[in-house]
């Protein structure tokens, strides 16, 4: 039995069969009664079977009458020896009582039937966003499916397909043709065949086995909705071929999701290499091996939607195809190549390239410019200046510097770009020198010369260097000696300097994933200038975001958790951006700390010179400690005058709660359920959220007491039903105090704030302050969170309610970030105190922490902040109402100004929250540049309380990348 031959064969239409003539079939041959739905597929006739109830029986499989029986007894066999080989679910032929496991049927010519085994789950198809872990799963299906097949063999396995990647360049020679627009055309012709000379080259060191040949996102399956897949699907590719190109198909298909290019890809490799390691002749192979099947891709599903134009699977294929070649192609191959070297750790160190003599004659006197992120010259926004490089240059020029050399290898802040859905090109793959005067240069060895205007490139046999700006070459010919003159600069030139055999043109600026492949192209100019290399320079190589991580978790109690798994290294911080290591800007959206913004350039020089002049305790009379008191006074409605000043949100809690026990004389406390209030002894046990505390609601000590959270959402009472709430806190208050028990005090956020900044119902304060005054106890407010002017409308929280506490809290917002608290009260409350000794905090009130209070109280005010907060709050919250029209995911959006949470359900009736939802949206969003958390005991409201200054067009491209976050999954 002769088997499959493309390169015989004629085209390969889908058999022609209706579901009525599949059900027939199930019937007759297999004695299946059954309801039938066409499947897409290219090649085969594929029917999904049910039982009466829908609940699928299987795959009725007619295959393509191209394909010999031997080929379908091979896919079966390696489907069942691969499940029994690494317990992955496969497609496995299900044998049928009475009925051979292939049947052969007439129809117009032979075709075999069989029934395989339907794997519940669905799977990847489609363009949607893939996760990292679902990236990586693919790689280990791949990896492992290798591993099992390695040992198996089967007579129908040495077939000729065109998928056969060692046929690669063949099927792209024969059917090109196809492909009606030129360009197009030989943009496939020319990626495949440079793709094929590297592996043509290789080929003989590639291992070769029986591969499954298709493991794309069609064809695993996932064990539960957005699951990581577990199982293979349709095995009728399989044949004999590179082991590794099982993992270049797997990693092109990963190419056609939404937001994918070569760098998303590396989960995959990484996952295939820790199963299956990849060895060196396959590392190299692999990423041509990618952008040839890519072109295998496009050019056989041109031809197979010209020989059979009815099948819409495989038209409708094509837009993906050539996003897929597209993307294989958009990074050089070796580059790519590197790249994946560096990241599976088996690159080779590159030598450094040095000149015989040095570029310049005289080094004394040269400045290295800093603009990485870290660099103090990018304090207070410098960077987002157009010339900030420029202007850094002159300055250290007009200081004295014979030349400035700026730092090669370096990711530039000023190359940084704020809300920006992908990383900028940050990282610079040569330097710049800015020379105080014209400055002659020698050739650092000898080869040829070759000029354009503005530009020189010397090559001799240690690289090329490429000069490019204001130059007058010298007047050598076409070649020179090591040491002659070579050129004449009086203004910034730009210097590159290239390994032999490297990839053409290298620009100047490269994205950070591709910066090891982009880098292993190039050498430090430094070295060929005659300076040390950058690896001692100020700006030197810095420790990435994963190795600082391992530092911290070693020096760093752990259990002061980290943001992300994979959290970016943020080393600034501007307004409400934050910039990581690598230059990518993030819009911040949970720093409700930062009001004012980060690196305020006022307060920082505030808190400097405060620095430089006095830092004490309260103990000593100074003034600013008088005026900050006397300004949050002032914020405070009668009979609230008299202030404590702390260092966070915790000890003004806790001083409130010592406050309302002295004034009492009593020790109970009524908390509402749900509640962060702090982590000291005391106002942990007051925190009931099992968000911050899983164990909370079964280690309350008997002096806590809570009280339903008053949720008009989700909780016990909803929408109007929620006025019920009030009544049963005053009713259980009343009840502790017939016990004997009558609280000291009430607290409750006035807006809450943990809960996803849930606006109280009506009334609930006044009734409840009411109930706890009329026993005696004292109303405190946790204003921590809410106060400050955040929510808009109101300085303070309370003022919603329309009441006025006995206590209020305040810290976060306050200093900005410094740790500074107070604690506002009555001059007969505070004067309690007085029976429990004396207040003492030692840094507390102290003369920076006064100015850094005084100084955002001034600019809350001049910059308009609260003003700020409810226009641009509200544009937000209407623009995510909007959204929730169409996206059924969002259940509510709470919140008044900028402090807001959309609380994200699976649905608007049950209300199941969409716990894993809320996180993969997180971490979808910080992909696309944005930083938002979960909050609330489930975990399913993106909290939203970035820092006040924030503009419309940052929100505008939060709500932005949410809605393409909704509309192409996470
Ligand atoms: C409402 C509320 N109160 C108190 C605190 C404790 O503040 P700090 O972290 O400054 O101790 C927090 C902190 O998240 C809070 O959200």
């Amino acid at each position: 039995m002769t088997l499959f031959d493309f390169f015989e064969a004629a085209g390969l239409p889908v058999p022609a069969l209706t579901p009525e003539q599949a059900g027939q079939i199930a019937a007759r041959q297999f004695g299946l009664d059954a309801q039938v739905s066409a499947l897409g597929s290219q090649q085969d006739a594929n029917f999904l079977l049910s039982d009466p109830s829908g609940e699928p029986i299987g795959v009725l499989k007619i295959a393509n009458p191209a394909f010999s029986r031997p080929e379908l007894e091979a896919q079966d066999a390696a489907a069942a020896f691969i499940a029994a080989a690494e317990g992955i679910r496969t497609a496995t032929n299900i044998e049928r009582p009475g009925a051979p496991s292939i049947v052969e049927i007439d129809a117009g010519g032979t075709v075999f039937a069989r029934i395989i085994r339907y794997l519940p789950g669905g799977t990847l198809s489609g363009d949607g966003y893939l996760r990292p872990a679902q990236v990586a799963a693919i790689g280990d299906l791949a990896g492992r499916t290798c591993r099992a097949l390695a040992a198996f063999d089967h007579p129908g396995v040495d077939r000729v397909l065109q998928w056969d990647l060692r046929h690669g360049m063949r099927t792209v020679e024969v059917l090109a043709a196809h492909v009606g627009d030129v360009h197009r055309r030989q943009a496939v012709e020319s990626a495949a065949a440079g793709a094929w000379r590297v592996v043509a080259a290789l080929a003989e060191d590639l291992p070769v086995q029986v591969i499954h040949g298709d493991i794309t996102g069609d064809n695993v399956v996932c064990a539960g909705t957005g699951e990581r897949p577990d199982g293979i699907i349709d095995f009728g590719d399989l044949m004999r071929s590179w082991t590794v190109a099982e993992l270049a198909v797997a990693v092109a298909t990963l190419l056609r999701h939404e937001g994918s290019g070569p760098a998303a890809t590396l989960p995959a490799i990484h996952a295939f290499h820790a199963v299956r390691p990849l060895a060196p002749a396959e590392v190299e192979a692999l990423w041509p091996l990618v952008v040839l099947r890519s072109a295998v891709l496009v050019v056989s599903g041109v031809h197979q939607s010209w020989i059979d134009a009815e099948n819409s699977y495989a038209t409708s294929a094509l837009q993906h195809e050539w996003r897929i070649f597209q993307r294989a192609s958009e990074i050089p191959l070796e580059v790519m190549t590197a790249q994946i070297r560096h990241e599976l750790g088996v690159a080779r160190p590159a030598e450094q390239i040095i000149g015989e003599v040095p570029l310049i004659p005289e080094t004394r006197g040269i400045v290295r410019l800093d603009l990485s992120v870290e660099s103090d010259a990018m304090d207070g926004g410098a960077w987002l200046e157009p010339d900030c490089e420029e202007l850094l240059a002159r300055e250290a020029l007009a200081a004295g510097a014979a030349a400035v050399v700026t730092a090669f290898g370096q990711p530039r802040l000023t190359r940084s770009a704020t809300l920006s859905q992908t990383s900028p090109a940050t990282v610079a793959t040569g330097v710049q020198m800015w020379p105080a005067t014209a400055l002659a240069l020698t050739a650092p060895w000898p080869g040829l010369v070759e000029t354009e205007t503005g530009a020189l490139t010397l090559t001799g046999t240690a690289g090329t260097v490429e000069l490019r700006g204001p130059l007058r070459p010298a007047d050598t010919g076409d070649s020179v000696a090591a040491g002659a003159e070579l050129a004449t600069i009086d203004g910034p030139v730009w210097i590159q300097v290239r390994r032999h055999g490297c990839h053409g043109e290298v620009p100047r600026f490269v994205r950070p994933e591709y910066a090891a492949g982009w880098l292993d192209q190039v050498s430090d100019p430094a070295a060929v200038l005659g300076l040390p290399s950058d690896a001692g320079s100020p700006a030197g190589p810095d420790e990435d975001s994963a190795a600082l991580r391992q530092r911290r978790s070693r020096a760093f109690a752990e259990v002061q958790e980290h943001y992300y798994e994979h959290p970016p290294r943020i080393e600034r911080g501007w307004r409400e951006h934050l910039i990581d290591i690598d230059g990518r800007s993030y819009l911040d959206m949970v720093n409700n700390v930062a009001i004012l913004g980060h690196g305020h350039p006022e307060l920082a020089d505030t808190v400097a010179r405060q620095w430089r002049r006095l830092n004490t305790n309260s103990r000593f009379n100074y003034a600013s400690v008088v005026a900050l008191s006397e300004r949050l006074a002032a914020t405070l409605p009668d009979p609230l005058d008299t202030v404590f000043l702390v260092n966070s949100g915790s000890e003004a809690d806790d001083l409130a709660l010592r406050l309302a026990m002295a004034a009492t004389g009593r020790h109970d406390v009524v908390a509402v359920a749900e509640a962060y209030h702090g982590w000291t002894y005391a106002t942990d046990a007051i925190s009931t959220s099992i968000a911050d505390n899983p164990n909370a609601l079964a280690t309350r000590p008997s002096w806590v007491h809570t009280v339903p959270s008053p949720n008009a959402y989700r909780g016990e009472h909803r929408g109007n039903d929620a006025s019920k709430y009030a009544p049963e806190a005053a009713g259980k208050i009343r009840e502790l105090a017939a016990q004997g028990n009558p609280p000291a005090a009430f607290i409750c956020e006035p807006f809450y704030g943990n809960a996803g900044g849930m606006a109280l119902p009506d009334g609930y304060l006044a009734a409840v302050y009411a109930a706890v005054r009329a026993t005696g106890g004292l109303a405190i407010a946790d204003e921590v969170q809410v106060g400050y002017g955040r929510t808009g409308r109101w300085f303070w929280a309370f003022e919603q309610q329309g009441v006025v506490p006995d206590i209020v809290c305040v810290a976060k917002a306050m200093g900005n970030g410094q740790p500074l608290g107070a604690v506002i009260t009555t001059k007969a409350i505070a004067d309690a105190y007085r029976t429990q000794g004396y207040f003492f905090s030692s840094a507390g009130g102290s003369p920076v922490s006064c100015v850094v209070g005084l100084t955002v109280l001034d600019a809350l005010e001049t910059e308009r902040l609260q003003e700020n907060a409810l226009s641009v709050g509200d544009h937000l919250k209407a623009r995510i109402n909007h959204l929730a029209t169409r996206h059924p995911l969002i259940g509510t959006v709470h919140g008044s100004g900028l402090y807001l949470g959309v609380e994200l359900v699976r649905d608007r009736a049950t209300l199941e929250p969409a716990v894993e939802e809320t996180a993969g949206i997180c971490e979808r969003m910080r992909e696309l540049g944005v930083i938002v958390q979960p909050t609330g005991d489930r975990q399913n409201v993106l909290k939203m309380k970035p820092p006040m200054c924030i503009t419309r067009e940052s929100a505008d491209y939060f709500v932005d990348m949410l809605e393409r976050v909704l509309t192409t999954g996470w």
